[in-house]
């Protein structure tokens, strides 16, 4: 294959994705490795943190990733913080961008400037319990399964339209700490997946509902 050609084929399609932390950015780590180990047609190209002391923040840098912090604290409003964080992310471009473990609520502005292409992740089967505190929340209300969800972001908090789901078992003798290490393992599964088929264009939202263009399974049990 000509040179051009293949430079073509490898920059063209090549989308950029931004992922933003809060803490210790396990599901971060999960797509930056998928990315590279599956050769998706796309590359990580900044973690942004809110907190300084995000643990995440260690890792993109040793991968050579580029790393911005905009810390919350730093800002006058919500309204400020979040235009300095679109201001941070908009010079990287991307094409996507990931809220993994990002615990601060975003407006409906910035919602709206990244609609259709901001996708989170939320460690509870939604609808069910949007919010904190979801693995103690199901354990009181006595759930069977528990679970995580990916979604597209919308500017309600925790909803919007379901990518990918995945579910476990409560077992008897289970704690928060217990169910919560159950369903992060899963969640490292499905939001690469989900990122993965977002990147090969895979993904349509018809009428608020998230299809997968190839039928592929959008549950994780
Ligand atoms: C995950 O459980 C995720 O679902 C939730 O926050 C946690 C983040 O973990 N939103 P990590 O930072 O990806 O390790």
């Amino acid at each position: 294959m000509p040179a051009a050609r293949r430079l073509g084929t490898l920059r063209g399609p090549m989308k950029r994705i931004v992922i933003l932390i809060s803490g210790r950015g396990s599901n971060m780590q999960a797509i930056v490795q998928r990315c590279a180990e599956q050769s998706w047609p796309a590359r990580v190209v900044a973690v942004i943190a809110n907190r300084p002391e995000a643990e995440g923040l260690a890792f993109a840098r040793e991968r050579g990733i580029a790393t911005a912090v905009v810390d919350h604290r730093a800002q006058a409003s919500r309204e400020a913080f979040d235009a300095a964080l679109a201001g941070a992310i908009d010079g990287f471009t991307p094409d996507l961008v990931v809220l993994a473990g990002f615990m601060r609520i975003l407006g409906a502005a910035f919602v709206q400037r990244y609609a259709g292409r901001l996708l989170n992740i939320h460690p509870s089967l939604l609808p069910a319990f949007p919010g904190l505190h979801t693995h103690r929340r199901a354990l009181a209300a006595g759930c069977k399964l528990v679970g995580a969800t990916v979604h597209f972001v919308t500017a309600e908090l925790d909803h919007g339209p379901i990518v990918m789901q995945s579910a476990v078992p409560v077992l008897p003798g289970d704690d928060e700490g217990a169910l919560a290490e159950r369903v992060l393992a899963t969640e490292h599964v499905i939001y690469p997946q989900a990122v993965r088929w977002f990147v090969q264009d895979r993904l349509v939202i018809e009428s608020g509902l998230v299809r997968q263009l190839d039928g592929a399974s959008q549950v994780l049990m």
